[in-house]
């Protein structure tokens, strides 16, 4: 009962005063005016996997009890989805940037924020809430234009639990059950969001529950954890097969999120394709082995640490071959910012995109800076040059964008990358980060003329 009152104090004093989040609904039109040519150097702290936030963030809300999660990133994309879920009717406490209280008990099962329609994973609402309520009602989900994203996986996997799943007028996903028991799923692709959605929905059904042909990412494992820490029975989670054991209901839990790979992915080859020496900290080596061995592979010096990896670059880079392919394979967020740094090896690359049918769109925007890419269905075939020009370049998606930041870090002159909203959907203060390095990047609202700012930048870096 005391809990109760708090909680309603709570509840009020939150519904009163602003979300104290940094961002707004809607995407502020912003551009990175980049002078290339500076190597990076110094030290980089990682933020928490975003793609673990969102699966957590969504789980969150299945205990009736205060959730503390910490480690969590001030992204576009995870303060969309606490807005969402405030909506709802959660207590949603911001206690910082990096660290929020979640109450679920007051949480409706039917979302209608605009902006699920934005991203990908809104999508993890409708596990949560199935598992909870055994009804549920979310947006079919946006997320970056890679490529066709289905979610079949999900579907089948729900239907197999015992729920009717639709997607009623206006591209709304409904699914409801009288219960959830517990199954034996072979999922036909290998989906992280599958694999997780499923998986949430079969925490709180009764029975056993397998989940064959599973993903395997860092960001599974520690959605699972995270589950396990509220009282979950998961077992496998990181392997082929992953074991449920229904449970009545979750109960409160502070729980701190992993480092997030695909940042950490990126600083490491910012720093080889600038030749500079960059000590990436707050890292797990272990979820990095992929792209520390191709690093090392095509002559970057790579040094691990308990938390942290050195990387530095003095020399013109070899070529590689690459293939993008589920965890622990090269991972596909990480084949934009690569095909980047080949496109200025020595010699021949190729890069192989065996996960999105249609991840290559940014290569054209390389090309307008002097990269040699010929793309042949889902392979791309680089000619490594000796130097990129810069000019004004446009991010399609969250991952080609910071890719294209890399190459204005390298190319001879100014750059111009437009559309960085997309950048932040993932990636915390990217520019803030990368001045700390020594780039010269400076974030500027869309609408401010870049020919002028450039000449003062030009004047500030002559002074
Ligand atoms: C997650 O997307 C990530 N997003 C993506 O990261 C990442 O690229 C992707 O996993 C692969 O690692 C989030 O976690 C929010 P999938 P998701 O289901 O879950 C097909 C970033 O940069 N598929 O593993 O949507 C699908 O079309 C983003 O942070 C089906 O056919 O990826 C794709 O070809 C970009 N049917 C492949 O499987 C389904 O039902 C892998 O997709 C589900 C997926």
């Amino acid at each position: 009962m005391l809990l109760k009152i708090v909680l309603e104090i709570i509840y009020k004093e939150n519904q009163r005063k602003d979300m104290p989040f940094r961002h707004n609904a809607s995407f502020i039109m912003s551009k990175y005016i980049i002078k290339g040519g500076k190597p990076l150097a110094g030290d980089v702290i990682i933020n928490g996997a975003k793609n673990a936030a969102l699966g957590i963030v969504a789980a969150a809300i299945m205990s009736d009890d205060m959730v503390t999660i910490e480690n969590l990133p001030d992204v576009w994309d995870i303060n969309v989805l606490l807005d969402a879920i405030k909506e709802m009717g959660a207590i949603v406490d911001r206690v910082d940037r990096h660290t929020v209280k979640i109450v679920g008990s007051m949480c409706s099962s039917a979302v209608d924020n605009e902006n699920m329609r934005k991203m990908r994973g809104s999508y993890y609402l409708l596990g949560a809430l199935l598992g909870k309520y055994k009804r549920a009602q979310v947006p079919l989900p946006g997320g970056c234009n890679i490529g066709s994203r289905p979610v079949e996986q999900h579907i089948k996997g729900f239907k197999q639990l015992g729920a009717k799943v639709e997607i009623t007028y206006g591209g709304i996903l409904s699914a409801e059950a009288e219960s959830l028991k517990g199954s034996h799923i072979f999922f036909d692709i290998v989906s992280v969001g599958a694999t997780i959605n499923v998986m949430l929905a079969a925490t709180l059904s009764s029975g056993v529950t397998i989940l064959e042909n599973v993903a395997k990412e860092p960001h599974i494992v520690d959605v699972a954890n995270f589950l396990n820490s509220m009282g979950a029975n998961i077992k496998g989670a990181g392997t082929d097969v992953i074991k449920i054991r229904g449970v009545e209901k979750l109960h409160g839990s502070t729980y701190s999120i992993i480092p997030d790979q695909i940042e950490a992915g990126t600083f490491m080859l910012a720093a080889a394709a600038t030749r500079g020496d960059v000590l990436i900290k707050n890292v797990i080596p272990k979820h990095m082995e992929a792209i520390s061995a191709k690093l090392s592979e095509i002559g970057a010096e790579v040094i691990e640490n308990d938390d942290s990896i050195r990387v530095v670059a003095t020399e013109r880079l070899s070529s590689a071959q690459i293939k993008t392919f589920a965890y622990p394979g090269f991972p596909t967020d990480m084949q934009p910012q690569m095909t980047t740094l080949l496109a200025l090896s020595n010699g021949t690359s190729t890069v192989t995109e065996n996960i999105f049918d249609n991840r290559f769109k940014y290569v054209d925007e390389l090309t307008r800076m002097g990269a040699s890419i010929k793309v042949e269905g889902n392979v791309a075939i680089i000619t490594g040059v000796e130097q990129l020009t810069g000019a004004t370049i446009c991010s399609p998606d969250l991952r080609a964008g910071a890719a294209l930041v890399m190459a204005g870090l390298v190319a001879k002159d100014f750059s111009v990358v437009e559309q960085v909203e997309y950048i932040e959907r993932g990636y915390e203060e990217f520019e803030v980060k990368l001045r700390s390095l020594g780039a010269e990047i400076e974030k500027v609202p869309d609408d401010v003329d870049e020919i002028t700012y450039i000449k003062k930048m030009r004047l500030k870096s002559i002074s």
